[in-house]
């Protein structure tokens, strides 16, 4: 059950989505997603503290048609529970999401991002969304 869902973002190639927000206590993980429905992400970007095999791991994957492809898993993680803080996602001919602490992340686009209206966020408490 996600904690905040919007389904008219109106995404295009140029477009940048910031989300700030503050990181659920407890959580062994968050998850920012974003993509033409809920079985349709162009992004799911899932910082892990501790979730299966995974620790203090992002794992960027996509999912379509409600089948989730190949993950794409990064050392990087800047993130502390129970704390602010700020993702950006550039939508260009690949999506570059920017951490909170400058690093950069290249994901490439499984689908076409005009598509893209729905975003959700789980474990994280949006403080805000800003698209430009
Ligand atoms: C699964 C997990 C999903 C999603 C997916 C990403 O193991 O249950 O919630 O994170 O990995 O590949």
């Amino acid at each position: 059950q996600p904690d905040v869902k919007i389904s008219n973002l109106g995404l295009h190639k140029g477009h940048c989505v910031e989300v700030r927000g503050r990181i659920t206590k407890n959580v062994n993980r968050f998850a920012v997603n974003l993509g033409r429905d809920a079985k349709n992400l162009i992004m799911h970007c899932n910082p892990r503290f501790d979730y299966s095999v995974d620790k203090d791991t992002i794992i960027l994957n996509a999912k379509i048609n409600d089948v989730w492809g190949t993950e794409q898993k990064e050392p990087a993680f800047p993130f502390k529970a129970g704390s602010e803080t700020l993702l950006i996602f550039d939508f260009d001919d690949c999506i570059t999401v920017h951490l909170p602490d400058g690093k950069e992340i290249k994901f490439a686009c499984r689908f076409p991002i005009d598509v893209v209206n729905y975003l959700d966020l789980c474990g994280l408490e949006l403080t805000s969304i800003t698209v430009r």
